[in-house]
């Protein structure tokens, strides 16, 4: 067993930030490294960037400015740099930041022990290569009880979609989707571990296409077979494109039980001309009809989505659709954004949209929004909701779990309870949760 070593990783970004951490402590764990939630007791910390917004890759730097003082009380202190705004720009980090000991990108984190053990020689390694095999295909998940009973699990990484807006297919790369049995086994490590939930994760988690025992498997047709797995409870997918929703997917969720009715489908917009020019390849007609579909096999699903204001050429004209469309779907839940501009992407050199127009138009697409949210939830009081207990909250003898709609659920609890579904009648509403009353 090598030295002792502490490990601290700062997690940016979307779910797949968070599962690929995860799998970085693992990687790192033959390594002696352990994980710390201190950065003043680190050994290495790395930060896990994400580079969609502009706002969000600038941050990283200003994290590096303020870990300074670290360094400076610690100078054997390592710094390095993983994820999305590493497979950007690479050595350029470490030009602009000479702290830094490596970087490495989004499909390279097995490389991490050779990469420490050159950072040891005094080396700055920067990987960002995309390899062609699986990169945790060696990484082994680590042993023992898990805190929360719900995990992600990547199944499918990377996009071939380019809408016109997006970084993803340049710091994730093309789209591959994993072998169906190394997520099956995954899942049934992950259930020997005490979870019940799996988030089954993938840029475009729909568009999976891994090989199967008989030939390539679809998400449905591997969501069913993981509903076998008897100690797993419940199942969800994120995110899913418009156009890879298939019959087989739409029918799942109506017949496999365990599949959550959640459905997390982002439009972006509401405007066919908008649509068109981000490259969605659809049109707000069929996203609707799609909406339809899905909700003829599950009338009670939450929908959730993503909207970006203020996209290049944007009229209020065309925004006035998005709200338009937003008022049709009423989604459950959703997240909206301003058009930030990546270099590299297709609309970085259209005419951009002013930015005051753009806080405007933010501000009024999320509170539509918001109201929408408000309203689903209010129409879950007085009602008796599965419940998967979670963690303790923040008052004593309270705990939080979510229902099978994703919203997060505060109430009276045992600690035995955690993990396990209760019977929970909603008692009120707040901003962002439901209060409830374990009747069972
Ligand atoms: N793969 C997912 C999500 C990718 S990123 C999908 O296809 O939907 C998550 C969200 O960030 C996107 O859905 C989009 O709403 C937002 N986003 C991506 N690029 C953006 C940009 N340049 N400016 C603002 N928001 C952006
Ligand atoms: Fe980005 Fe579009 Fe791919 Fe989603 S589908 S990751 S928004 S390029
Ligand atoms: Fe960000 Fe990379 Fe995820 S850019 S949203 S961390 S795929």
């Amino acid at each position: 067993m090598s030295e002792q070593k502490k490990l601290y990783i700062k997690t940016y970004g979307c779910q797949m930030n968070v599962y690929d951490s995860e799998r970085i402590s693992d990687a790192l764990a033959p390594e002696g490294y352990s994980v710390t939630a201190d950065e003043n007791e680190a050994d290495l910390v790395l930060l896990n960037t994400c580079h969609i917004r502009e706002k969000a890759a600038e941050k990283i730097y200003s994290e590096l400015g303020r870990m300074k003082q670290l360094k400076l009380k610690k100078p054997e202190m390592q710094f390095g740099v993983a994820g999305c705004v590493a497979q950007a720009e690479g050595q350029e980090i470490i030009n602009r930041q000479p702290m830094v000991d490596l970087v490495v990108g989004s499909q390279a984190y097995h490389n991490l022990p050779e990469m420490m053990r050159d950072v040891a020689k005094g080396q700055k390694p920067v990987d960002i290569d995309f390899p062609a095999e699986d990169k945790f295909d060696h990484i082994l998940r680590s042993k023992g009880k898990r805190k929360l009973p719900s995990a992600f699990l990547t199944v499918q990484e990377g996009c071939d979609k380019f809408c016109a807006f997006c970084v993803v297919p340049y710091t994730r790369g093309a789209e591959v989707s994993r072998p169906a049995q190394k997520i099956i086994d995954e899942a049934k490590h992950l259930v020997d571990q005490g979870v019940v939930e799996i988030n089954l994760l993938g840029q475009n988690v729909n568009a999976y296409h891994g090989q199967g025992a008989d030939g390539e498997w679809s998400l449905a047709r591997l969501i069913r077979e993981l509903a076998k797995i008897n100690e797993l409870k419940r199942i969800r997918f994120t995110t899913s494109h418009p156009n890879d929703m298939d019959d087989d997917l739409i029918a799942a969720h109506g017949d496999t039980e365990k599949l959550m009715p959640y459905l997390h489908l982002p439009v972006q917009a509401g405007s066919d001309r908008v649509l068109k020019a981000m490259n969605r390849k659809h049109t707000a007609e069929e996203y609707l009809k799609l909406i339809e579909r899905i909700r003829s096999v599950r009338k009670d699903i939450a929908l959730s989505g993503d909207f970006i204001v203020g996209f290049p050429g944007e009229t209020e004209a065309d925004f006035q659709d998005t709200l338009n469309l937003c008022e049709e779907v009423r989604y459950g839940q959703a997240y909206s954004f301003k058009y930030s501009t990546r270099p590299g992407t297709p609309a970085a050199d259209r005419d951009q949209v002013d930015e005051v127009e753009k806080a405007d138009r933010l501000k009024r697409l999320q509170t539509l929004l918001t109201k929408h949210q408000y309203e689903f939830q209010l129409s879950m009081v007085g009602k008796i909701l599965p419940v998967l207990l979670e963690k303790p909250a923040r008052d004593p003898g309270q705990f939080v779990g979510k229902s099978e709609y994703l919203h997060a659920v505060h109430m009276d609890a045992k600690a035995e309870q955690v993990g396990t579904i209760v019977q929970a009648k909603v008692t009120r509403t707040e901003r962002n949760s439901l209060g409830a009353e374990i009747v069972k």
